[in-house]
């Protein structure tokens, strides 16, 4: 394992991800984990992460000095490699220029760090300070037009140092630094595989779980199927799947996941049709947060309802992924206190918002996992690329994407205009190109004519985006003709519906749903 402690970069997380592309498992915990616990972690290395701070500044976070004495490689990633430099009695100062952006990098050792790397090479900087004398012991590896130091090396005691981002994509050879580091200077081994962690995570889910009895709550996304996968494999009938279908599913959706689950994976389904509940509860709503709220209540009233009926169960298997438990230096740490923020587990947010008080033991097989990780190992276990690759759809479903009252009658506008979309987007093969792509349904009206006839009925938002994570956003570029196509199709097939308009909002400041 390599541990990445995290000084607050924006990018710690990314480092972990590269760290395990080269299949050696990595963590990120905070820049307050001192050295006694790193050397009960037993790491083969360490990397310190950037950080918004300057070495200097008053209250700039200091790693344990424990650290430099483990004998373990360590490798500091711009504020990381600061921090060495000062901490081991060299200097760092202001430099006269920063450096933001592409930067050439001359090599100046060629050997273990930088083996495979080209002289040359583009490196990404982010930097205001820059290392101005190195501490004993340590020798120069390469350097930039503007920052004579930028990576640094102590051979015998493995002690690296870079002032560019290796992580970044757009630095050219940053990947094949990081394997150097990995194999050669820590002499990891390629262990971290799905294949391995499939079988480790059955083994571990059999071991907790015992002869007990797990509860999971399905929503048909990439992370529950997968769970559901996981745990069958692993415990048979003791694991009862529930899906509770609210109403604000896609056309289709509740019946395709149903028949995929039962029929074709041959796991068992509860199913719980609550749809008229759903609809009775936010009858009449209108305010977006009031009607998110209602149905996080009513999932958790009926969720309890069901468990008891079903149960009683032991466990509840929960979603949680990697990014939602990291110990990261600004985010879960209570800056006044130091202590540690209870993490937030974001797939209660997917079910629609479980209470944090239920009397279930929990078992989270995908902790571990980033989302990336995730979708290889629903694959390895056999889930369809529909499920892998399936565009996000959030838990209140199209109940968001209906402004205004939702009735029976606007959900099933919405519906058949959503499924018209997302044909045309499957038959212009653009699916994958895209992060999501919906109809949202207004509340308001407009006048057109349509065979010599005035209507007056609902506009349709059509809303295409592109996006890395969901956190920004941008309209998609897609061609005019199928923005006609659909456009055509909705006015003329959705009865209700009479002008289509095509949302060229990114986020921010827009947001990727409308409520
Ligand atoms: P926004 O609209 O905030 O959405 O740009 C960002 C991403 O989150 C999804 N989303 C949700 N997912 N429960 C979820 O599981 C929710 O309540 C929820 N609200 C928004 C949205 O679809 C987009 O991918």
């Amino acid at each position: 394992m390599i541990v990445i402690l995290d000084f607050g970069s924006q990018y710690s997380e990314l480092i972990a991800r590269r760290i395990r592309e080269t299949q050696v498992y990595s963590e990120v915990l905070s820049y307050r984990t001192t050295a006694e616990q790193l050397r009960q972690l037993h790491p083969k290395g360490i990397i310190l992460s950037g950080g918004p701070s300057s070495v200097y500044d008053k209250g700039a976070p200091h790693c344990d000095p424990g650290i430099w004495e483990l004998g373990i490689p360590i490798l500091g990633v711009c504020y990381g490699m600061q921090l060495m430099v000062q901490q081991l009695g060299g200097g760092v100062e202001r430099a006269e220029r920063g450096e933001y952006g592409k930067a050439s990098l001359y090599i100046d050792d060629p050997t273990d760090l930088l083996t495979n790397v080209d002289d040359g090479a583009t490196m990404w900087m982010s930097h205001g300070d820059s290392v101005a004398h190195l501490p004993e012991g340590f020798e120069l590896l390469a350097h930039t037009e503007n920052t004579p130091c930028a990576a640094i090396a102590d051979h015998g005691k493995k002690l690296y140092g870079v002032q560019f981002h290796p992580e970044v994509v757009h630095s050219i050879g940053g990947q094949a630094l990081i394997r150097n580091f990995v194999y050669h200077i820590c002499n990891c081994q390629p262990t971290w595989t799905t294949d391995a962690f499939v079988e480790e995570t059955i083994r571990e889910i059999r071991a907790k779980v015992g002869d007990k009895r797990v509860l999971l709550a399905l929503s048909g996304g990439v992370d529950s199927s997968t769970l559901a996968f996981l745990l069958h494999r692993a415990i048979g009938d003791q694991l009862t799947c529930m899906f509770i279908d609210q109403g604000f599913m896609r056309k289709g959706e509740p019946e395709r996941l149903l028949k995929l689950f039962r029929e074709q994976f041959h796991i068992p389904v509860e199913y719980v049709n609550a749809r008229d509940r759903f609809l009775a509860t936010i009858a009449g709503v209108t305010d977006p947060e009031e009607k998110r709220k209602r149905i996080g209540y009513e999932f958790i009233r009926v969720f309890e309802e069901e468990s008891k009926r079903l149960g009683p169960f032991d466990y509840l298997a929960q979603g949680t992924l990697y990014p939602d438990v990291i110990e990261s230096a600004d985010t879960n740490v209570d800056p006044q206190t130091g202590e540690r923020v209870a993490v937030k587990i974001k797939s209660h947010h997917n079910v629609g918002g479980l209470p944090k008080d239920l009397r279930f033991k929990l078992v989270e097989p995908l902790r571990k996992l980033f989302k990336d990780e995730v979708r290889k190992v629903g694959r390895s276990i056999g889930l369809p690329e529909e499920i892998v690759r399936r565009h996000p759809f959030p838990g209140p479903g199209l109940a968001i994407r209906i402004l205004g009252e939702v009735t029976a009658e606007r959900l099933e506008i919405l519906r058949d205009a959503d499924l018209i979309v997302r044909q045309e987007i499957n038959r212009n093969d653009v699916y994958h190109d895209l992060w999501q792509a919906f109809a949202v349904l207004l509340p308001i009206r407009s006048v057109g004519v349509m065979g010599d006839q005035r209507t007056y009925a609902y506009p349709i938002v059509l809303r295409l985006v592109t996006s890395e994570d969901g956190m920004t956003a941008d309209w998609a570029r897609v061609p005019y003709d199928l923005l006609e196509t659909i456009s055509n199709r909705i006015v003329n097939e959705v009865a209700g519906v009479n002008r289509v308009v095509y949302d060229i909002t990114s986020k921010p400041p827009g947001t990727i749903e409308w409520e």
